[in-house]
């Protein structure tokens, strides 16, 4: 029976290139759509720029555009590399769309209605130069168990210690570089603690498919009846990119609010483009199946809130949430310094085929949320051995006879050959295994036919037999089962292979396939077109190419404090706890800087010409510093614990970092750091040496 079935892939934020970790993503989805549509059911795709939010609007500021011309420019390509990749949306559209405002506002004011909204007054973190409220990500400071600087307001790179936001020592905006400080404003929460809602959720949470995350569920809703599901802070305050709460100036909706709203909106524009009834869809009762793909880093959205939000708000429920795992690189967390941080474009530029990476994407995926790995000696000989050596070598073998000896044309008892019924029969399982989302498993028996086949041709021998005239009769049975056998297999493989497919279509002279013409082998009456060559093999040097092309992009690429924050992980608080692990795993460095990296940090021998406690802090000396410059700096650097008396170090030299963006503290202003060495665990006495050059340097030399 044919299904009616809307699927939906996470939605790119605006702000960023689409790079491996996302196509993991959109290729498990294509690979799924394609099979689906394939069986013949009434399938839509449906995606779009997740618009929003503080880092989106930041972004357009620091290039100059207004939020809509970046989102406009970042649609256009996020469109371009999803067509690369042959991404087969049937809608790709925008979550700043009228649609989505419509939306989003019904379900609010559903929510509203239903008395699972309220207003609360909360103190939050304000940067006092820029005016706006800082999310988490936009606060840094020292880390206060083991002093790190720079850190991030909920854990330490360098100690792996986590706190809470206001234990930072030293805390600064990345935007302004301004002490934040703490100011009050009503928001809007969406009450996910009400009775009605765990209710729900339980009973909800029953259908998930994937084990794991069904236990997670249980574990964020806590025992029975004494949910621990924190209410939702759905507004954020102006200025802010996005929609106006109706009823509440100068309120927003937090962009996780109207995110995966975007989701039907998406979906109601096309039902505009193609004539379909969108609340047939949508509306409760509904006979239609609606499934997400997610990574398993946004799960506490895509199974508590969303449902949430559609059941309270008078919609249908998610059939299913699909998760997966994040991508690695060779074992380790894609990185920019050793080029893993693999973009779509660059794939493309740099010449690799898509249909490659489609397929190993592919071949390494399940149905679990395990992380997956691209192993990039192992993708070039997976793609080389299974997609050249045994499966496009198949035809290559048999084309040729079956034209100059055969006018193209197939032997039409031959398909009743053996070996095709054999690989015929593995149809349903590979069907079942697809549907399932086991794909490399379903890929793993599709290669075992292809090992057959080649297994077939070895012993039969065409060559052989061309030389014979006498076996012209047998010569023409083996082309024929060949190329029939790898019909079968291009049909096996197009849901992952769509470009390969289309061309051996054409080259077979076939219709484009679906499941169902498995039992529709090829036929006399046409005759097949000349073999072109359908895929080559990969090299070494193109992976190696598309390694340099991402490494040179770093060079180009903002500096890291601006670059993570652009990122912005603009979450909720509740799930940021949950979602640390995945936090650090989504992050796209491993600490390993290239020469280039480091050299672009400014280091300087400096006199301190004088250095004096701070009146009103504990923590903090204020040094002036002689780098060779016409005027000294002034630095504020947290050591006083360790130099009790600050005059012991007047005279001495060290070493600072001269271009440290400035920051203003509730002292005044911070031109610079100087370096120090504590222990890792920042527990030993007295914790805090500043380091000294030896006898020789000047002020304002360089250190290499
Ligand atoms: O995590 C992300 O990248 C989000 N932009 C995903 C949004 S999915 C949906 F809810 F819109
Ligand atoms: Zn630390």
């Amino acid at each position: 029976m044919s299904r009616r079935i809307l699927v939906t892939s996470a939605l790119p934020y605006a702000n960023g290139q689409i790079h491996i970790g996302h196509l993991v993503e959109y290729i498990q989805t294509d690979i799924w759509v394609r099979f689906m549509r394939m069986q013949g059911h009434e399938v839509y795709y449906v995606g779009a720029d997740d618009t929003h939010g503080t880092p989106v609007m930041l972004r357009a500021e620091k290039e100059g555009l207004t939020p809509k011309q970046l989102i406009e420019r970042v649609w256009t390509e996020h469109k371009r590399d999803f067509d690369s990749f042959n991404i087969s949306f049937d809608n790709y559209y925008s979550t700043d769309s009228e649609e989505n405002r419509e939306l989003s506002e019904n379900v609010y004011l559903a929510l509203k209605e239903q008395g699972l909204i309220e207003a609360r007054d909360i103190e939050q973190a304000y940067d006092p130069v820029k005016e706006m409220f800082l999310p988490d990500r936009f606060i840094k400071g020292e880390c206060p168990k083991c002093g790190a600087k720079d850190q991030y307001g909920d854990s330490c790179e360098v100690c792996g210690s986590t706190y809470a936001p206001t234990d930072l020592l030293n805390p600064y905006s990345v935007v302004s570089g301004a002490t934040p400080i703490r100011k009050t404003s009503t928001h809007y929460f969406f009450k996910l603690s009400d009775k009605r809602c765990e209710q729900f959720l339980r009973k909800w949470v029953s259908g998930l498919a994937q084990p794991e995350a069904a236990n997670k569920m249980k574990e964020w809703l806590g025992e029975d009846g004494e949910s621990t599901l924190a209410d939702w802070d759905i507004s954020r305050d102006a200025p802010y990119f996005g929609f106006e709460i109706p009823g509440a100036p100068g309120k927003y909706f937090y962009v996780w609010l109207d995110a995966p709203v975007g989701y039907y909106a998406s979906f109601k524009n096309l039902c505009a483009k193609r004539g379909l009834n969108f609340n047939e869809w949508v509306k409760p009762g509904s006979t239609t199946e609606q499934y997400h793909f997610i990574g398993k880093d946004i799960m506490y959205f895509h199974t508590l809130f969303w449902p949430a939000m559609l059941e309270f708000s008078g919609h249908r429920t998610p059939t299913n949430v699909y998760a997966h795992g994040f991508l690695t690189v060779d074992g380790q967390k894609m990185s920019k310094s050793r080029g893993t941080f693999i973009t779509a474009q660059s794939f493309i530029d740099t010449g690799l085929n898509p249909e490659w990476l489609r397929y190993y994407i592919g071949a390494k995926l399940g149905n679990t949320m395990e992380d997956l790995d691209l192993n990039l000696d192992d993708f070039i000989a997976r793609v080389n051995s299974d997609l050249v050596g045994k499966y496009v070598n198949i035809a290559s073998r048999a084309a040729g006879f079956l034209i100059k000896r055969f006018d193209g044309r197939v032997s039409a008892d031959a398909m009743n050959a053996p070996l095709l019924a054999q690989v015929r029969a593995a149809a349903p399982q590979i069907a079942a295994y697809y549907e399932g989302r086991e794909f490399g498993k379903a890929l793993r028996l599709v290669m075992e036919q292809a090992d057959a086949i080649n297994g077939y041709v070895d012993t039969v021998k065409p060559w052989d037999l061309a030389k014979d005239p006498a076996q012209a009769a047998a010569l023409h049975e083996a082309c024929s089962v060949c190329l029939e056998a790898f019909r079968l297999l291009t049909l096996y493989l197009k849901p992952v292979l769509p470009t390969t497919s289309q061309a051996v279509e054409q080259f077979l002279n076939i219709a484009p396939q679906t499941w169902q013409d498995v039992n529709r082998p090829l036929t006399a009456d046409a005759a097949i077109n000349a073999y072109k060559h359908l895929m080559t093999r990969v090299e070494g040097k193109q992976v190696e190419a598309l390694l340099a092309a991402n490494r040179d992009s770093l060079q180009a690429t903002a500096p890291a404090a601006d670059a993570a924050a652009a990122k912005g992980k603009d979450k909720a608080a509740k799930s940021e706890k949950s979602e640390k692990a995945d936090k650090a795993s989504e992050k796209a460095d491993d600490g390993i800087i290239t020469i280039d990296d480091f050299a672009r940090i400014d280091l300087r021998i400096a006199r301190i010409v004088d250095c004096k406690a701070v009146e009103g802090s504990d923590k903090l000396l204020q040094l002036t510093l002689d780098v060779g410059e016409a005027q000294t700096r002034n630095v504020f650097s947290g050591i006083k614990s360790a130099y009790p008396q600050p005059e012991v170090l007047v005279g001495k030299l060290t070493v600072m970092v001269a271009n440290l963006a400035p920051r203003k503290m509730k002292f005044g202003m911070s031109e610079g750091m100087v370096l120090a060495a504590s222990a890792a665990d920042g527990k030993a006495e007295p914790g805090i040496y500043i380091l000294e050059p030896h006898n020789g340097a000047k002020p304002g030399m360089r250190v290499k």
